[in-house]
């Protein structure tokens, strides 16, 4: 099969309902997941707390998202920032999306200035780790990345 173009973008209002589902199907069967992720980015919405928030689109389709939010460490809120949480569909997952969601995310983070705390509530964090090897190819243009994954 060939590569797929996939959009990685800031949510538009547009997208909300699409990102609501993105989250609920993706952590429908998780294992440490309680179902509350969709209802945790819109508190974060609510509460103008939702720093970054990514979706990836495929054919004009929001299949992937990601939320960066503030994170107070001690008394100082210094730049640092909270990963989580991340969501891609089912069917488009394994292809490089949430690497692309990932990096792209750090990339407008670190573009904000020098401190990036990033987090996963899983037990393997590697997905936020800064590594040379991936699959998904992407332009360098931020905010708006097109990634090929495959
Ligand atoms: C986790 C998730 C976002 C990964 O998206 P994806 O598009 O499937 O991931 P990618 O194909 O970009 O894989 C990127 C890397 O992350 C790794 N990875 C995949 N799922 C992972 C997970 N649950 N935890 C840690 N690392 C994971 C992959 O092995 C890959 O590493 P590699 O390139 O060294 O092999 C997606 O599987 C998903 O939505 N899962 C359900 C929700 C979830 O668990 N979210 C994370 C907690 S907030």
């Amino acid at each position: 099969m060939g590569a797929v173009r996939v959009i990685i973008r800031f949510e538009t209002p547009r997208d909300l309902e699409a990102i609501r589902e993105v989250n609920i199907v993706a952590f429908e069967h998780h294992p440490f997941s309680h179902q509350t992720e969709h209802l945790i980015v819109e508190a974060l919405r609510a509460a103008d707390a939702l720093d970054v928030s990514l979706v990836a689109e495929v054919d004009g389709e929001v299949m992937g998202h990601i939320a960066f939010s503030a994170a107070g460490i001690g008394d100082a809120s210094s730049g640092w920032f909270l990963l989580g949480p991340v969501a891609v569909l089912p069917d488009h997952q394994g292809k490089g999306v949430g690497r692309a969601l990932v990096e792209t995310g750090l990339d407008a983070l670190r573009s904000r200035g020098p401190a990036v705390a990033s987090w996963s509530e899983t037990p393997r964090s590697t997905l936020a780790s800064d590594s040379d090897s991936t699959r998904a190819s992407c332009g360098r243009a931020s905010p708006t990345r097109t990634c090929f994954v495959s």
